[in-house]
């Protein structure tokens, strides 16, 4: 009866954590191509209309990468740049952005 009763608890842990943990360095590598638009630090190029992103929240980015890829946010090129990416990524993505001070 207590084994059950811990083996439950142990199970509800593990349902209410998080199922992911976002991952800056596993965004850094997914930065690269990022980089080309927004800069190495994300300052983005205002000549050409690349916004600033580095150090925005990660949780913002992440609903914004997710809004691009859905169309919900209409923007052809941030479109292109989210269609390959998958959940974790743009998690990711956030949680590096997030570190960037440019
Ligand atoms: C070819 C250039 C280009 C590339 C490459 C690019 N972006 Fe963008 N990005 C843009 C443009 C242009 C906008 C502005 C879109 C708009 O006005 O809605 C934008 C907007 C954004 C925004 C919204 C900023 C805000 O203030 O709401 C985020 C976040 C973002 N990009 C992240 C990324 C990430 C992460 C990558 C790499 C996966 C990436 N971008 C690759 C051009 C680019």
């Amino acid at each position: 009866m207590r084994t059950t009763v811990i083996a439950v608890i142990a199970v509800l842990m593990g349902l209410t954590g998080p199922v992911f943990a976002a991952d800056a360095a596993a965004g850094k590598a997914k930065f690269a191509v990022c980089a080309g638009c927004h800069g190495p630090t994300g300052g983005g190029n205002p000549a050409l209309k690349y916004p600033r992103i580095g150090g925005l929240g990660a949780a913002y980015v992440a609903q914004q990468l997710r809004a691009f890829k859905s169309g919900a946010r209409d923007n052809a090129t941030m479109k292109a740049m989210t269609a390959a990416l998958s959940e974790a990524d743009m998690d990711n993505l956030g949680a590096y952005v997030a570190t960037l001070r440019p």
